[in-house]
């Protein structure tokens, strides 16, 4: 047994707080995350996403001249072939039409097909690297609308090229024209989700990068990766969340403070609270909350009040818990009043992270020594089999 006086061993479990390489892409500690040497809230503030896309896998500020021809050769890179817009409505549809395939299923299944015609699916060249991470970059916002409006029965839309990045995502995925506000809400969101280090998805795409895989094979282990609760899905079920406290309290079996207490009596994990690195509060969190409560007061009170529970959870898991929200929460009520789908939220945040994922598969190729590390060996002694 061990004894108070006895220190706890330490939980290397998730190879926590254990650093395993160098990047030049992305710093992340207790009060900075910094994209190649700009911090967080400079680039939300002041740079558009296409201008983070570029910084993240060209390595450097574009000029203004690079930053049109950047911008220019997403938009001619937006459609996507007929072969897959057929699989799409094979699987995008819910029953009895197709089989409700999960939204980030439907992306990895996409990005895989479209692989299967680059010419150079097998070429890690750093300029074969980048190509491919823009036609990915520029096509994922289609593939996603597409698979939306297939969900909901309705006719896609085609992308619109007089459309930025973020606005142009909106417009696939709700075939309508998004106001200013809610255009540039959506940049900052994807600025804010690009880069984030060794998480477990990049991490993923730099492991499957250092068998000299190629970059597609590499996405589809991020987006597979991205797709689990603890990560990127917790967007949705942050959301989700709140709109079963809102039930609770409509119903009039009690408040935010009685949903909670009940929940930490279940042991629930709340979805959008903890981070593996930020101890003190995700920065990222309070930037996205701000962007999303413009919206809701501009709509009034019935998108208002997504904010008023998730300020009020928010008091309470810090107060019970000393436990800060991660990006994800506000994300979750940020995409709620913006009108999107839920189901999408996390196809979004790869529509954004795909920036990340590619500089680092491309970072890990000009540098490569196979990801191999050893494991403790914790199983039975040694035993014969005919013993
Ligand atoms: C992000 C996350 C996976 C980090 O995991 P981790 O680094 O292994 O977690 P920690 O070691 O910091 O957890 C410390 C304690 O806080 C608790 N905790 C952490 N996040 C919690 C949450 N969201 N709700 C309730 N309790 C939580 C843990 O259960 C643990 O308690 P214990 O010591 O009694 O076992 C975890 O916080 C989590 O599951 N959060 C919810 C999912 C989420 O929002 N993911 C998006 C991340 S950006």
């Amino acid at each position: 047994m061990t004894t108070a006086t006895e220190a706890k061993p330490q939980d290397s479990r998730g190879l926590a707080g254990q650093t395993i390489g160098d990047t030049d892409i992305c710093s992340v500690n207790q009060t900075q995350l910094i994209y190649r040497g700009y911090e967080i809230a400079d680039l939300a503030a002041h740079a558009t996403f296409e201008e983070v896309a570029f910084l993240l896998l060209v390595g450097h500020k574009p000029s203004t001249m690079e930053l049109a021809a950047f911008t220019d050769e997403l938009v001619s890179l937006r459609a996507i072939p007929d072969g897959l817009k057929t699989v799409l409505r094979d699987i995008a549809g819910n029953p009895p039409h197709g089989p409700g395939a999960h939204p980030m299923s439907i992306l990895r299944t996409a990005v895989s097909y479209l692989s299967h015609f680059e010419p150079d699916t097998e070429d890690n060249s750093p300029e074969s690297e980048l190509h491919k991470s823009k036609r990915l970059l520029a096509r994922i916002p289609t593939i996603i609308g597409y698979g939306q409006m297939v969900r909901e029965g309705r006719d896609p839309v085609e992308p619109d090229p007089n459309l930025g990045h973020a606005a142009n995502l909106l417009w696939c995925m709700t075939g309508q024209k998004p106001s200013e506000l809610v255009a540039k809400v959506m940049d900052v969101s994807l600025t804010l989700y690009a880069e984030h280090d060794f998480n477990a998805s990049t991490f993923t795409c730099r492991v499957i990068a250092s068998t000299e895989s190629d970059l597609a094979g590499a996405v589809c282990g991020g987006i597979s990766a991205l797709k689990g609760p603890l990560h990127g899905g917790a967007n949705e079920m942050a959301m989700e969340m709140l709109k079963d406290i809102d039930a609770f309290i409509t119903s009039g079996e009690g408040d935010v403070r009685a949903f909670m207490d009940m929940a930490f009596a279940e042991k629930r994990k709340l979805m959008g609270f903890g981070h593996r690195v930020y101890k003190n509060g995700d920065h990222r969190a309070g930037i996205l909350r701000s962007w999303g409560l413009k919206i809701a007061e501009a709509q009034g009170p019935d998108s208002k009040k997504w904010f008023d529970i998730g300020d009020e959870v928010q008091r309470i898991m810090l107060e019970d818990k000393n436990i800060h929200p991660n990006v994800d929460f506000p994300c979750g009520m940020t995409y709620f009043v913006m009108g999107i789908p839920v189901p999408q939220y996390t196809p979004i945040f790869v529509a954004s992270r795909i920036t990340g994922w590619c500089a680092h598969i491309m970072e890990q190729h000009e540098h490569n020594r196979i990801i191999r590390p050893l494991a403790n060996y914790a199983g039975p002694e040694l035993r014969e089999w005919n013993g």
